[in-house]
């Protein structure tokens, strides 16, 4: 059926059953049955009699085929699991990299059932509405450098949405992705490893994209690209175009030998946390004003209770007064 898929689109006008048949060598009955299975999975396909068949193009198709078809990039996007719906991508690609698949896999859904957030948290994630997806990354890196990958993640998918929107959301450290005041995508990084060895890294990207509402108790705290501007866009290009952007920086990353350095400005100039007051939450919850983005990615605030500059490693900040996923 994809090979008539992909003749179609070859295709700038009408062709006939017969001549497709012709081409692929097989018969006008599974020309036909072709046809019928790529419209069941939603393709429109113009039939005219007389003058056959015509691929009537859009952009919302969203399918392995069409996520693979044009990708620009050298390594991330080789192969694309889809799976319609699945539990959690994270868990499925995990799955999927411990039988040995190579670096770059992804794992997209239409649907998860049980998507997983930070902390233990479940993280919506609709049919027909948002890019969740996860990226399979085996990098010669310690564990404790990881952490610099989710900064990237973060890094590329703003550029992206920028890109592809025009749209200009802003990074909350370490890596959410804020647009108005509310969270527009999350990034949730796992890993397999051992005290001094990485055996592979699973990013985790979730991008509300025409969401038009969320569960009660998310309203006040989540937007997605459709809410924040009215309008719908293409899953697939915005995905694409993550995959693309998060290369670049992957491998400046291995370049730089896993160091942030080079990165910093990039990241400081979409991060909108510094000169936030924030709550700090780790072992400790304290109050502070977030005032630098250290070389390593960590974050540098001077504490409200004791004027002590910190260096906060990991863990979470929610910005005090705006609106956060806390
Ligand atoms: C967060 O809590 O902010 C992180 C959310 C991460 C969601 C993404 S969607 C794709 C991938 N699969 C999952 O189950 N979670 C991540």
């Amino acid at each position: 059926m994809y090979r008539i898929l992909e003749f179609l689109r070859q295709e700038k006008g009408f062709i006939s059953g017969e001549e497709i048949g012709k081409r692929l060598d097989i018969s006008r009955a599974a020309v036909w049955k072709g046809i019928k299975k790529l419209r069941e999975e939603g393709y429109v396909i113009e039939a005219v009699t007389n003058k056959g068949y015509r691929l009537i193009l859009h952009d919302t198709m969203y399918n392995e085929k069409e996520i693979a078809q044009g990708l620009a990039t050298k390594k991330l996007g080789y192969p694309v699991y889809f799976f319609k719906e699945t539990d959690t991508t994270n868990g499925r690609l995990r799955d999927i990299a411990a039988g040995g698949e190579t670096e770059g896999a992804i794992a997209v859904a239409e649907q998860m059932t049980a998507g997983r957030g930070r902390r233990g948290r479940p993280w919506e994630a609709p049919a027909g509405s948002g890019i969740w997806m996860s990226i399979l990354l085996r990098p010669n890196i310690f564990p404790s450098q990881a952490s610099v990958l989710t900064l990237l993640a973060g890094l590329a998918v703003c550029q992206s949405i920028e890109e592809e929107t025009g749209l200009t959301p802003s990074i909350k450290w370490p890596n959410d992705i804020m647009l108005n005041g509310k969270k527009l995508v999350g990034i949730l990084t796992e890993m397999e490893c051992e005290m001094q060895q990485t055996h592979f890294v699973i990013v985790g990207i979730g991008i509300n994209v025409n969401t038009t509402e969320f569960p009660e108790g998310l309203m006040d705290v989540a937007t997605s690209l459709y809410l924040e501007s009215g309008r719908t866009f293409s899953r697939k290009n915005i995905l694409q175009r993550v995959l693309l952007n998060f290369e670049k920086l992957y491998m400046e990353l291995l370049d730089s030998h896993c160091s942030f350095a080079p990165f910093l400005d990039r990241y400081k100039e979409k991060c909108s946390t510094i000169h936030q007051e924030v709550k700090v939450l780790g072992k400790e919850t304290f109050f502070a004003q977030a005032v630098d983005i250290t070389p390593e990615g960590e974050l540098v605030v001077i504490r409200k209770d004791n004027g002590k500059k910190e260096v906060v490693f990991s863990g979470e900040v929610s910005i005090r007064g705006g609106k956060t996923s806390e």
